[in-house]
């Protein structure tokens, strides 16, 4: 079986990459931040995964909101970066895994998930901006990415629950895949923010920390939330908490928190880091 070996929860900004391009990482405003990720970038680089599974949503660049898959994984052996309109640099593909993006779509399917299977598929700053940031340089060539894309724009969204339980299956499928590769997970975005109308710029806090949390110890406490709860508690964006829920629901064996940091508001977000060592169940 292949080795689940930890997790990575971090923001996903745009004005990350920004920040890093413009060497911005020691400002004042900045520092708090990137301070958070020294300890992630050393145990990646020491425990090398050969594949992240990386949970992240598509602000619309591949899926706009006339067409939303609810859950959808993408299949192919590299990714495209694309112009959101943000003027974002150019960088580098993305390498994928399609053995094992197969093995998790079909065992997803075989589970009752209906998922939109995606030989080709642009990747937003969801996906790159975290691959980024662990990479400075943009030095991520050698990583192997399998996108799992939640809808977290377009209502009907999927619930809390529904995320937990899609991670569940993907942790199994992980588990089942034959071969002794090492595979970490991504979980992108969040965590209470708000990108516009009247409570534009809203940041809850002690709802941040409550989540990181139950991440940890507790997640099925968190399904006790609707998204119309995390909308009302944390803003609009803080259903990007899904993605994190649904990361934490494939971790099925042993996890310990090896380090966090959480810093706000950086951009209009809260934002958490969250480094889990995962053992495998026996
Ligand atoms: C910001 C937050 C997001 O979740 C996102 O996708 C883009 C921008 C922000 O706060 O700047
Ligand atoms: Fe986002």
């Amino acid at each position: 079986m292949a080795n689940l070996i930890g997790a990575v929860t971090t923001s996903h900004i745009p004005a990350i990459a920004n920040a890093m391009a413009n060497k911005l990482e020691e400002t004042p405003y900045w520092k708090p931040f990137f301070d958070g990720y020294p300890p992630v970038r050393k145990w990646l680089n020491e425990n090398k995964p050969d594949v992240i599974v990386l949970f992240y949503n598509d602000h619309g660049l591949e899926f706009f909101i006339d067409k939303k898959p609810t859950f959808s994984i993408g299949v192919a052996d590299q990714y495209q970066n694309a112009d959101e309109g943000w003027g974002i640099a150019t960088i580098p593909p993305v390498t994928g895994e399609s053995e094992l993006s197969w093995h998790i779509a079909n065992s997803l399917v075989h589970d009752g998930f209906d998922m939109t299977i995606c030989q080709e598929m642009k990747v937003d700053h969801g996906l790159t901006v975290p691959l980024s940031l662990m990479w400075p340089g943009n030095d991520y060539g050698h990583v192997k990415v399998i996108p799992v894309c939640i809808n977290c724009e377009q209502h009907p969204m999927p619930q809390p629950w529904r995320c937990l339980e899609l991670g569940k299956s993907i942790g199994k499928a992980i588990e089942s895949f034959d071969s002794d590769m090492t595979v970490a997970l991504f979980g992108t975005g969040g965590l209470s923010h708000q990108l516009d109308g009247e409570r534009a710029g809203i940041i809850n806090r002690e709802f941040d920390l409550e989540c990181m949390d139950k991440l940890v110890t507790d997640p099925e406490d968190l399904t006790k939330y609707s998204n119309l709860d995390l909308i009302e508690i944390g803003g609009a964006q803080a259903v990007e908490l899904n993605m994190w829920i649904a990361m934490r629901g494939a971790l099925r064996g042993k996890v310990t928190e090896l380090h966090r940091n959480y810093h706000a508001p950086i951009s209009n977000t809260g934002s958490g880091v969250l480094l889990l060592e995962h053992e495998m169940p026996s």
